[in-house]
């Protein structure tokens, strides 16, 4: 298995592997996905894709979100989404994208990255309840154990804050949980 970035020629794959990954969620994703990839830079983002005997088997995004902290607004990542084929979950898959992908975001000065899942499979790859860490979830509906954080070398202890998710997630209705009977 390969860990790539994401080449122009891997959209249709990426956007299949998401709609059987998610199921009835898929359209959303692939929505956010297709609206976050165009705020990547070579700079800034990471789009990476595993690739196993010619085929996209998996895919993770980083993108750049605002951190408020009392000093100033500070760049930080999102770490969303993440899928693997369903065929071929539980074998790392996953857990390889995302290390490989704190791996490059470490080497870039980012101090820290946040998501939304489960606690249960983002712990083994370093990630801690936000709110410990002195960090305030983009909205309410995000319940408190799924909003989740890893702090990266360039993390300074002033950094502290509320997450303000970049523009696509919102637009995409992409955060948190909606009670359906509200
Ligand atoms: C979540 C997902 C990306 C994990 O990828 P993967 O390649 O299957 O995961 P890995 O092989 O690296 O890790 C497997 C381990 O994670 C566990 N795991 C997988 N999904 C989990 C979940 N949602 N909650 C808790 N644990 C989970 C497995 O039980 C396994 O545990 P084990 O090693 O103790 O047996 C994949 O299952 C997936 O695409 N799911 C559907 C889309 C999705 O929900 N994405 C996450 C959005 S936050």
């Amino acid at each position: 298995m390969e860990l790539r970035g994401e080449l122009p020629g891997d959209a249709q794959a990426v956007r299949d592997l998401h709609l059987r990954a998610f199921g009835e969620h898929g359209r959303v994703v692939v929505d956010l996905v297709e609206s976050l990839r165009g705020t990547i830079t070579p700079e800034d983002g990471l789009s990476l894709v595993a690739e196993r005997d010619g085929r996209v088997v998996g895919h993770v995004m980083f993108t750049r979100s605002l951190l408020d902290a009392p000093r100033r607004l500070v760049d930080v990542q999102v770490l969303s989404p993440l899928a693997v084929t369903p065929e071929l979950q539980g074998r790392g898959i996953g857990s390889a994208l995302v290390r490989h992908g704190l791996e490059v975001l470490r080497g870039r000065g980012v101090p820290g990255v946040f998501l939304e899942g489960d606690p249960g499979y983002y712990a083994r790859l370093g990630f801690e309840p936000g709110g410990g860490l002195g960090f305030r979830r983009p909205s309410l509906r995000i319940p408190e154990a799924a909003f989740q954080a890893v702090r990266l070398p360039a993390y300074e202890s002033w950094m502290t804050g509320t997450l303000v998710y970049s523009e696509p997630f919102w637009r995409h209705d992409a955060v948190g949980l909606r009670d359906p009977g509200a």
